[in-house]
């Protein structure tokens, strides 16, 4: 019987990026079904994929989630109702897979028999016969190294089935695992997917999705109620319900135009300076409350009645947390009261969110982030959001020093020694935006420049420059987004 893994699972049970496993499936190297890959297969690509050498899977993993601020993948355990319903389906593919070895057994002393009479008969030599049972004893009481390794890979999937369930979403296909007590919304969030939701603690009904199979168990109480006619068609809410086992669901996710404009009383978790003339400032929501918008767009901030634009420097997928950039000119009104006059649990007012320089989910091309000065700050709020979601094969991000020179090195460093598909360069500052696109475009290891996608983030003129020199150097219009960080 074939066992199949899911591409998200399989790529934490061999530690490789899903977007190198999708390029592999795309490539033909690996033979996958509707996204999901035969364990024979995954034996054949990596014979050598050390089952038991999970601490340095478990490194990567809390390096990715500490640079993404994320809450570390929780080593709960389901919610008891899922977790007997998982045990459950378990309990029944064991019971099966028993079925078929008692079979087998039967049919290999009935092949004995056969043989021991075909001898009798003399329809086969005493020798041939001897011989041959010699040989299927010695294969039934030795299984090789390749069946070994089989087991012990199929044990450690179905480990991975108990305590997480795969959620596919259709038509987009992607899809994100649910772990521990999750729900379906919280998880997905989790991953960087843009799930449309309102109040998230099932009051509203906006969180409505439809389950085109397997099954969901509740797990928060919901006072929104569900018609007829939904629960006839499979809808349920994602903020109360969470995957039984493996699950498809159908939801639109958002774009820019579904977001509202929402606002929100923050409190200040912590300053860092990040050099000479920026801060970061981290903001949290409320508990019950987090804020709606996608990786890229920008937020007005008000501190004491002044108000301005900054974009977000950080993920969706980092919960309540919010950071942003702000400039630290002693000669601004507004940039002093954040240098003077805040500390940390002080109130900041946000409004939001703003603007199109979001990542295009939908495609599959690598991307190239462009970042000049204070650029930087939704450049990595996108390249957080594309290392979440795991879709881009391969993500590239050239920086370019302003004024107050290169900061938060360390974190794209940590980034980059981590990932295999993440490259960071860095160029300093004094370069002519045509040299550095001459310098971007011919960089050996992008294949051609026109099979990206392109995010630039800078000054207005910068972003028009590169607009330009890549335009005339082959990139379609479509594939370029750039937005205007003075
Ligand atoms: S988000 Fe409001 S009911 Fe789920």
């Amino acid at each position: 019987m074939a066992h199949l893994i899911p591409l998200s699972r399989l790529a934490r049970l061999v530690g490789q990026p899903r977007s190198v496993l999708q390029r592999m499936a795309q490539d033909g190297e690996l033979a996958s079904f509707d996204g999901q890959v035969e364990l024979d297969e995954v034996l054949r690509l990596f014979p050598d994929v050390r089952l038991e050498d999970e601490k340095e899977l478990r490194r990567v993993e809390e390096i990715k989630d500490q640079a993404l601020l994320k809450s570390p993948v929780r080593p709960e355990l389901p919610d008891a109702i899922v977790l007997y319903e998982r045990l459950r389906i378990l309990g029944r593919e064991f019971a099966a897979a028993r079925g078929r070895l008692k079979h087998h057994e039967r049919v290999h002393g009935w092949m004995a028999g056969k043989l021991a009479e075909a001898v009798e008969t003399r329809q086969a030599t005493p020798q041939f016969a001897e011989q041959f049972l010699n040989w299927f004893k010695r294969e039934l009481a030795a299984p090789q190294a390749d069946i070994r390794n089989w087991e012990e890979l199929l044990a450690m999937e179905r480990v991975m089935r108990v305590m997480s369930a795969q959620v596919t979403i259709v038509p987009s296909g992607q899809s994100f695992e649910v772990m521990g007590d999750e729900t379906l919304l919280e998880a997905g969030l989790h991953a960087g997917l843009s799930l449309p939701y309102g109040c998230s603690n099932g009051t509203c009904g906006q969180c409505k999705c439809r389950i085109v199979r397997g099954d969901v168990v509740k797990v928060h109480p919901h006072d929104y109620v569900l018609s007829a006619a939904d629960k006839q068609s499979g809808y349920t809410l994602s903020c109360a319900y969470t995957a039984v086992g493996d699950l498809e669901i159908e939801v639109p996710l958002w774009g820019v135009a579904d977001i509202p404009e929402q606002t929100i009383v923050t409190r200040v978790r912590a300053i860092e300076k990040l050099g000479p003339a920026r801060v970061a400032l981290h903001l949290l929501t409320p508990r019950a409350e987090r804020l709606r918008y996608l990786a890229g767009q920008q937020i007005e901030i008000t501190i004491a009645g002044e108000s301005r634009l900054v974009p977000a420097a950080g993920c969706p997928c980092e919960e309540r947390r919010i950071e942003v950039h702000v400039l630290c000119d002693r000669d601004d009104a507004f940039d002093r009261r954040v240098l003077d006059g805040l500390a940390a649990n002080d109130e900041v007012g946000i409004r939001g969110p703003f603007g199109d320089f979001v990542l295009d989910d939908a495609s599959e091309r690598p991307v190239v982030l462009i970042a000049k000065g204070p650029g930087f700050a939704p450049v990595k709020s996108l390249l957080q959001h594309a290392l979440s979601l795991e879709h881009a094969p391969s993500i590239t991000l050239y920086r370019i020093a302003g004024a107050e020179g290169l900061y938060q090195e360390n974190l794209l460093k940590s980034y980059a020694g981590a990932l295999d598909h993440f490259r960071y360069v860095a160029f300093p500052a004094g370069h002519a935006t045509a040299e550095l696109v001459d310098g971007i475009v011919r960089d050996t290891a992008l294949a051609s420049i026109a099979g990206h996608d392109v995010y630039a983030a800078g000054d207005g003129g910068f972003v028009a420059e590169v607009r330009a020199h890549l335009s005339a150097r082959g990139l379609p219009a479509g594939q370029f987004k750039g937005v205007d960080i003075a």
